[in-house]
Order: structure tokens, then sequence, then C-alpha cells
């Protein structure tokens, strides 16, 4: 008897979910099961909104960036009545099984679901952050550091000519991921990051130095979580406001950039500019590395789902597509080694 099988993408978008949903319904298709969409995440299993998902939806889709079923932050369990609604709409709607496409805070939920109350559901690994356990990578992380490293490419043109500092501000949230990768993919003078806490005056030092070696500009890539670290040991963390947090507890990230820039013109007394790239780096056409990714995983999701295989997720360790317990991804923030911080800090200054 075909199966029912649901799909949903929780969380912030990123480049390649349209190529999971093509995967995971192009290989249920062929099995003869059923695709229905779970309208923006959870938001869609708490409220009940579906729609069958078929040759036709997911046709020309592999390259959009996006996600054509919608995503929201929504938190069942910070619901009145969350969880039953959403297992009572699972039920009404003839599901058999669930693929949730999502970060920490959408795969949270998909293991709390399925180690509390027994919900069938398989999980993908997305996010630009790359800040997921259990996993070599997420997809949309490759689209977002070629993204972040042509920024850094082309202000380092203008940044010459003009003799300026230029900061440029990346995503990944409390990981320095894009910023590491970006940093050194684009050559970048000076990277600040959460995980390693490099002093506002060392920073000021790195610069001062390469300018006294003849350079007249430097390019410093900060990561929106870095918190300004000062020698005295005071730290301060630049937060969007007025922001109030979501329903998985995030303050908006977003600032730092600026009142580094600032910092850094005054204490140098180089001219210094900021750029921001924000959601730039979440829009847009996935790079072929994150197609090929994504369409790996949505396969391995789909041939999860067959293998009845609940409370797994599919992972890349190497250049294998493996099976992981949700559990373990979510288990802990996957941070920044040191080891990769030494290849970025190499070419300081
Ligand atoms: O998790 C992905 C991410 O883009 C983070 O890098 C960033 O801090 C956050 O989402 C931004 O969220 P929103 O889209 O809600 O502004």
């Amino acid at each position: 008897m075909a199966r029912q099988v649901g799909i949903l993408t929780g969380g912030g978008d990123c480049p390649g979910l349209n190529a999971v949903i093509r995967a995971v319904t192009r290989r249920c298709l062929a099995r003869g099961d059923e695709v229905v969409a779970v309208r923006e995440g959870w938001r869609g299993l708490v409220e009940g909104r579906f729609h069958p998902l078929g040759p036709r939806e997911i046709s020309g889709i592999l390259p959009r960036g996006g996600t054509i079923i919608g995503t929201s932050r929504t938190n069942p369990y910070k619901l009145e009545g969350g969880v039953e609604r959403a297992l009572g709409h699972f039920e009404s709607q003839g599901l058999d099984a669930l693929v949730a496409i999502g970060g920490e805070d959408t795969l949270g939920v998909a293991a709390r679901l399925h180690d509390e109350k027994g919900l069938p559901v398989v999980g993908v690994p997305k996010t630009i952050d790359n800040d997921l356990s259990a996993t070599d990578y997420t997809f949309g992380f490759d689209t977002a550091v070629s993204i972040a490293t042509e920024a850094i490419d082309r202000l380092h043109t203008t940044a010459e000519s003009h003799n300026r500092v230029m900061v440029v501000e990346v995503m990944g949230r409390h990981t320095g991921w894009i910023a590491v990768m970006s940093g050194i993919a684009g050559g970048a003078d000076v990277i600040l990051i959460p995980e390693q806490p490099v002093s506002v005056e060392d920073a000021c030092e790195e610069i001062s130095r390469r300018h006294d070696r003849g350079k007249n500009f430097s390019i410093v890539v900060v990561s929106e979580g870095y918190e300004l670290t000062y020698a005295s040991g005071e730290k301060r963390r630049v937060e969007q406001a007025p922001a109030p947090a979501d329903q998985f507890g995030h303050v908006r990230l977003g600032g730092v950039g600026e009142v580094l820039a600032r910092e850094i013109e005054e204490r140098t007394g180089y001219e210094t500019r900021v750029t921001v790239l924000g959601h730039i780096q979440r829009g847009g056409s996935p790079t072929p590395r994150d197609r090929v990714l994504a369409t790996r995983y949505g396969l391995k999701a789909a041939d999860l789902v067959h293998a009845r295989r609940w409370g797994t997720m599919a992972a890349l360790h190497g250049d294998e597509i493996v099976e992981v317990p949700l559990r373990d991804a979510v288990a802990a923030e996957k941070t920044v080694p040191a080891d990769w911080y030494d290849v970025a800090r190499a070419f300081f200054g």
C-alpha cells in the first residue's frame, strides 16, 4: 500500500532546500509512495496545512533558492497544545512518515517528538551556519561561503584604491564557520569569530603591523556572533535592538561590524568602512556542491523512510552519506576547531 510521506522545511531558509525536496519526492514517487508538503515548517503541522507534491510541483526546482513549501521558526513546544495539535494533524492527514529538513531547532523538535511521542521522523541537516554536530557539512554552507568570498574579493579592489580598512560582517550565529572559510578563501587580514576571542587591541595591532610593512589597506572579516573582547577582559555582545528572542530563544544578532569599524578607525587612524552581508548569504541559487550534497541527503532520507529508520538523520562523513541518530546531531553545537583557526591566523597582519 502506498505510504504518505510528509516533508517540511523549518528555520532560516537556505540554498539547496528545493534540491532536497526534489530528491525525496522523486525517490518516494518512484517507490509508489505519495509525498505531502507540510507548509512552513512545524507551523504547518500544528495548523494542519498540507498540499500534495507531485512531478509538476518539483519540476525545475533544483537550482532555485529558498523553499517552495515555505518555512518558519515555529516551535510546537512553545505553543498552547502545539504538540498535541501537530500529532493530531499527522494522524488525520494519514501520514506514515515525516522528513524534517532543518538545523538544530527544527531537528531538535523532531528528535524530541520521536523520543517522547514516537513520531516516525527522519532528518536532513540544513543550515548556512554549519553548526550542526554528527555531520561534516550541512548543505547551504558552501553557497554562503561562496557568496561571502566573492564579496571579500570585490572589497579588496575598492579597499586598495582608497587605502581603507574594510570590515565585512558575515552570519553564522554563535559559530565562526562562514567567517573562517570565506576569510581563508578571500585572503582576509584579520578574522574574528566567537570561538576565538582575539581582542580588539590585537586585531588593531595586526592591521597596524601590516600597514607598517607597506600595505595600505586591510580586510577584516567578523562573524556576527563575535563578542567585542578587550585586553582588560571586558566583553561586549552586539545584538539588534529592539528584537525579542524567537520561539527557540535566539536573539537577533547583527551590528558588531559597525561597532568594530568605529573602534578600528579610532585606534589605528585608518579610514574604515563596513559591509554587512546579511541575508544575501542565504538567498539565490545553490552552488553545484550544495546541489549535489542536498540531492544525496534527500535520496538518503527517502531510503531511511523506506527502511523505517525513525529518529535518524542523513549525514556526511568524509565523502560518504551515512545514517546517524537525530539526537547526536542536536546534542551540541559544532564549533570551529582551533586548528581551522590556525590556518586563518597564519595569514593575519
Ligand atoms: O541560522 C541561519 C541564520 O542566517 C543565522 O546565521 C542568522 O543569525 C539567523 O539565521 C538570522 O535569522 P533571521 O532570518 O530570522 O533574521
